[in-house]
C-alpha cells in the first residue's frame, strides 16, 4: 500500500509488544478503575439530519488485555507502519492495492474520497435511484419479486442488509441466490411468481461461473413460465458493463460500478440495488450516512481514540501476541445473523495472506478464522468451549438497546441480559472443588452496545468493519485488496471440465467415481 513504513521501526515496534508483561483482566481492572471508561468509544451520528439529537453505538473494549504499555506500543507500531500516510492514501484515492495498480475507492461510494470520485459515485447512485424508483412506480410492470444473482461480495452484504432491514415491510420481495448448487435457485423459484418477478444479476466482474449459470438458468425459467421478454426483466450490476450488453442486457438497466471497489467493499455500489429495491431509497441512503460517519471518525481521530484502529490493536494483540487463531462473533440480534458470514469474507479474503506489500514474507500469522452465530443460540451449543475449552478466543458481542420486536418486553430484556452475563461470565470465570465445574475466567471480549439495529447503525457497522479490516492490513504490512488465493482453485475446475491437466492420483480417482473426465 502506499505510504511510508519503516522495517526497521516495524520490527523494533513489534520487539517491544512481545516483550510486554502479561497482565489479567481482573488486575488490568483493579489498576484502573475507570477503565471501562478509558476503553469504551462512541460513534454517533444525527437522528435526522442537521439536528442535534444523535443515535449511535457505543463499543467497550475494556474487557481486552489491552494495558496502557501495550496501547502506547501499538500506537508506535501504527506510527512505524506509517498508518496515518496509508489512511489518506487509501481516502485520497492512492494506489493502495498495489498488486493490482488500483486505488480502492468503496469510501467515495459514501462521501468518503476525492472530489471526482465522490461526484462520480454520487452520478452512479442517481442512476441506481431512478432506476429503483422506475421499478417501484410499475416501469417493468407490477414487479414483486427479485431473484439477485451474485456470490461472494456480490451477494453476502445485500444478502445481510436485506435480512437486517426488511422484517416489518419490504418494497420488493428479494432472494439472494449464490450457490451453484441449482437448490437454490429451485429455491428462489419456488418463493417467486415469474409474471412478476425481476432477475438482478451482480457480478464485479460479469463472468463468475456460478453466477452466469444461474443468470441463465433463470431466464430460461422466466421464459419456459410464458414471460413473452425474459430480457427485459433483468437488471445488470457490474464494474464491466460492456460485458453485460454483450450478454443482453439493455443498456439502460446495466448499473455499473467502479473497477476501484473491490468485491467484498461493494455494498454501498450497486450491488446494493438489491437492498434498495427492497428497502427503497432514503433507508439505502441512511445506511451510506451510517457509513460515513465511521468514516469521519476513523479518518480525524488519532491513536487510541480511534475505535476501528484500537479493534485493530485487540485483533493482533490476540493474534500475534497470545496466539489466537479464531475470533468469534455473537451478534443477540436475528437480523444480524448474517453479519458472521458477511465479515467471514471480508476479513478472511481481505487478510488471509502469507506475504507483505513488497512479496516478503509475513512477520506472524494474518487473519484469524473469523466465525460466529447468534445469541442466545450459540449459549445452548458452543460456549462451553469458549467458556471451559483450550482454545482461547476473543468474542464480540453485538446487541441493540432498542428491541426489534413487538412482543413481551421480557424478551428483549432476556436477550439484553444474557449478552452483557457471557462477557461478564468470560472475564470473572469461578473457582470450584470440582475442577468441572470449574471457569478459569480471564477470557477477553468486545461489546459494541447500538442504541437501535436500523439502516443507518447497519452501514456504520459494516464500514466500521472496513476500517477495522484496513487497520489490521496496514499493521502486518499486507495488501487487504486483492485476493489471487482464489484463483487456483477456479483454474483446476476448468482443467477438470476440459479433462486437460495432469491431476494427483486421489483427484483422478474421484474425478473416474464421480463420472468426470
Ligand atoms: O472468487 C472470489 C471473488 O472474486 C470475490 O472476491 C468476489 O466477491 C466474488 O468472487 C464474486 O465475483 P464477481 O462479483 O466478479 O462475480
Amino acid at each position: 500500500m502506499g505510504g511510508t513504513a519503516s522495517e526497521a521501526a516495524v520490527g523494533a515496534a513489534w520487539s517491544a509488544l512481545r516483550g510486554l508483561p502479561h497482565h489479567t483482566l481482573a488486575q488490568l481492572f483493579a489498576a484502573d478503575p475507570a477503565r471501562h471508561e478509558t476503553l469504551t468509544r462512541r460513534i454517533a451520528w444525527p437522528i435526522v439530519p442537521g439536528s442535534d439529537a444523535e443515535a449511535g453505538m457505543l463499543i467497550d473494549f475494556s474487557k481486552t488485555h489491552l494495558s496502557d504499555e501495550a496501547l502506547t506500543a501499538f500506537e508506535a507500531l501504527a506510527e512505524a507502519a506509517g498508518f496515518a500516510a496509508k489512511r489518506e492514501a487509501l481516502f485520497g484515492g492512492g494506489i493502495v492495492n498495489v498488486t493490482e495498480g488500483r486505488a480502492a475507492t468503496h469510501g467515495a461510494l459514501r462521501g468518503s474520497g476525492t472530489p471526482a470520485q465522490v461526484e462520480e459515485a454520487e452520478g452512479l447512485l442517481a442512476r441506481m435511484g431512478m432506476l429503483v424508483e422506475a421499478i417501484h412506480e410499475g416501469a417493468l410492470g407490477a414487479i414483486k419479486h427479485c431473484i439477485a444473482i451474485g456470490i461472494g461480495g456480490s451477494a453476502l452484504g445485500p444478502a445481510l442488509a436485506i435480512d437486517a432491514l426488511t422484517r416489518d415491510l419490504a418494497l420488493v420481495d428479494v432472494h439472494v441466490v449464490s450457490n451453484i448448487d441449482g437448490l437454490a435457485l429451485e429455491q428462489a423459484f419456488a418463493a417467486c411468481d415469474p409474471e412478476t418477478t425481476l432477475i438482478a444479476v451482480a457480478s464485479k466482474t460479469f463472468t463468475t461461473i456460478e453466477t452466469m449459470t444461474n443468470a441463465a438458468s433463470a431466464l430460461k425459467w422466466l421464459a419456459d413460465n410464458g414471460v413473452e421478454d425474459p430480457g427485459g426483466r433483468v437488471v445488470a450490476l457490474t464494474a464491466a458493463p460492456e460485458k453485460a450488453v454483450e450478454w443482453g442486457v439493455d443498456e439502460t438497466r446495466v448499473l455499473p460500478f467502479p473497477e476501484s471497489v473491490g468485491g467484498r467493499y461493494s455494498l454501498f455500489s450497486s450491488i446494493g440495488f438489491p437492498i434498495a429495491l427492497a428497502i427503497g431509497m432514503d433507508e439505502f441512503q441512511e445506511m451510506l450516512a451510517g457509513a460515513k460517519a465511521v468514516d469521519d471518525h476513523f479518518r480525524e481521530t488519532e491513536g487510541r481514540a480511534n475505535a476501528p484502529l484500537l479493534a485493530a490493536f485487540c485483533d493482533q494483540y490476540y493474534s500475534r501476541l497470545r496466539g489466537c487463531q479464531t475470533r468469534a462473533v455473537f451478534a443477540y440480534d436475528e437480523r444480524l445473523a448474517l453479519l458472521p458470514d458477511y465479515l467471514q469474507q471480508l476479513e478472511m479474503e481481505s487478510n488471509g495472506k502469507s506475504v507483505k506489500v513488497d512479496g516478503s514474507p509475513v512477520d506472524g500469522p494474518t487473519a484469524a478464522v473469523t466465525w460466529g452465530g447468534v445469541g442466545t443460540d450459540g449459549q445452548h451449543a458452543v460456549f462451553q468451549l469458549l467458556h471451559q475449552g483450550t482454545h482461547l478466543i476473543p468474542v464480540d458481542f453485538l446487541v441493540s438497546i432498542a428491541p426489534g420486536d413487538e412482543l413481551d418486553p421480557a424478551h428483549h430484556r432476556i436477550l439484553l441480559m444474557n449478552c452483557l452475563a457471557q462477557g461478564a461470565a468470560l472475564m470473572a470465570g469461578k473457582t470450584s472443588d470440582d475442577p468441572a465445574r470449574a471457569y478459569a475466567g480471564d477470557r477477553p471480549s468486545t461489546t459494541f452496545l447500538l442504541d437501535d439495529c436500523d439502516a443507518v447503525t447497519l452501514g456504520a457497522l459494516i464500514a466500521f468493519h472496513e476500517q477495522r479490516t484496513f487497520a489490521n492490513a496496514v499493521l502486518m504490512g499486507i495488501n487487504p485488496f486483492d485476493q489471487f488465493g482464489v484463483e487456483l482453485g477456479k483454474a483446476i475446475a476448468k482443467q477438470i471440465e476440459s479433462g486437460e491437466g495432469e491431476f494427483d492420483p486421489s483427484t483422478k480417482a474421484l474425478m473416474a467415481a464421480a463420472g468426470l473426465g
